[in-house]
């Protein structure tokens, strides 16, 4: 059994990777840890607290920070994922708000420490919370079994970017904070466009699984309406990519993905801002920003049939 926290911006393919580890019979999440990103961070949370009424879910909500590392806010994607952060689906007032009294980077570093080399750390969104949490407690790094990132893109397969020619939306929203997480000392894996635009959900998909999970077929159906009109809109695709339960994926099936490591720096302002530079070979440069950084490891390669065969079984085995 793999025990998790998952640091998210709830979000419409966030909420779809919250639900793939929910039914998943190997996944336990242990917590949820909130950030702002797809919505405000005060409907991330909402959502967070609605998804663990709706569905049932134990894991505790402990509530993020609503500013990146430099200050510096960016708009909610409200484009992609609605004015709600789902879809703008109708969503209830939720009865049960009980929600942890730590804030989210307080509740990651309790939590790391009540169950040393347990926990891993699947992270969706902007990595504030975690970078704000290996900040104030470095000694965590040894306590964390692992740590899976959806952000970044590193050029593979074409995929440079999604919100900028050459930054993905995660790390451009708080590179600072996408920085320190990579380079800390504990193991990273990222799971970044290089993958996650090579994965796909076409709506004849959906449609198939609306009849075939009962538990969550119709509901997973009706957020993406909004994210698949988005694609469609935007991409003149019949479907769309699946970003954030790529990294869940990955915490259950990394036998389906390609992966190499290296050295990974982030670029902090300008245009280039949120841009991930990968380097794999060990030639130390007389200038060598990477040399002193850990090695990590990046996903390039996903087999998408595989995925889609795993995510539906999983989610029609309820
Ligand atoms: C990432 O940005 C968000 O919109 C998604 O939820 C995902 O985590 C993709 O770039
Ligand atoms: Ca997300």
């Amino acid at each position: 059994m793999k025990k998790i926290i998952f640091d998210t911006d709830p979000g419409i393919d966030d909420a779809m990777a919250l639900l793939f580890a929910h039914a998943c019979k190997d996944i336990e999440v242990v917590g949820i840890t909130t950030t702002f990103g797809n919505a405000s961070i005060e409907n991330t949370t909402h959502n967070a607290l609605y998804l663990k009424q709706q569905f049932d879910i134990s894991a505790e909500v402990a509530k993020g920070v609503n500013i990146p590392l430099d200050q510096v806010k960016t708009e909610p994607a409200t484009l992609v994922h609605g004015e709600n952060g789902l879809g703008n689906i109708e969503i209830p007032k939720v009865i049960n708000t009980q929600i942890s009294p730590l804030i989210a980077h307080d509740y990651l570093i309790e939590t790391i420490k009540q169950q040393p080399g347990e926990i891993t750390l699947v992270a969706v969104g902007r990595l504030t919370n975690l970078a704000m949490a290996i900040k104030k407690a470095p000694e965590i790094g040894q306590l964390v079994k692992e740590v899976i990132i959806m952000g970044g893109a590193f050029g593979h397969n074409g995929h440079t970017g999604n919100l900028t020619p050459f930054a993905e939306a995660n790390v451009y929203g708080d590179p600072l904070a996408a920085d320190i997480v990579i380079n800390a000392d504990w193991p990273v894996t990222i799971v970044g466009l290089d993958v996650t635009q090579q994965t796909f959900m076409s709506n004849a998909y959906l449609e198939k699984m609306r009849t075939s999970s009962a538990k969550y077929g119709q509901f997973i159906y009706d957020i993406t309406r909004f994210y698949a009109k988005f694609y469609s809109d935007d991409l003149g695709l019949d479907g769309f990519y699946v970003h954030d339960s790529s990294a869940m994926m990955y915490l259950v099936a990394p036998e389906i993905f390609t992966t190499k490591q290296g050295h990974i720096r982030v670029i902090t302002e300008g245009p280039a801002k949120g841009h991930t530079l990968f380097k794999s070979s060990d030639r130390v440069f007389p200038i060598d920003e990477w040399a002193t950084r850990p090695k990590q490891t990046i996903a390039i390669n996903v087999e998408p049939l595989a995925f889609n065969q795993r995510y539906f079984d999983t989610m029609c085995d309820n």
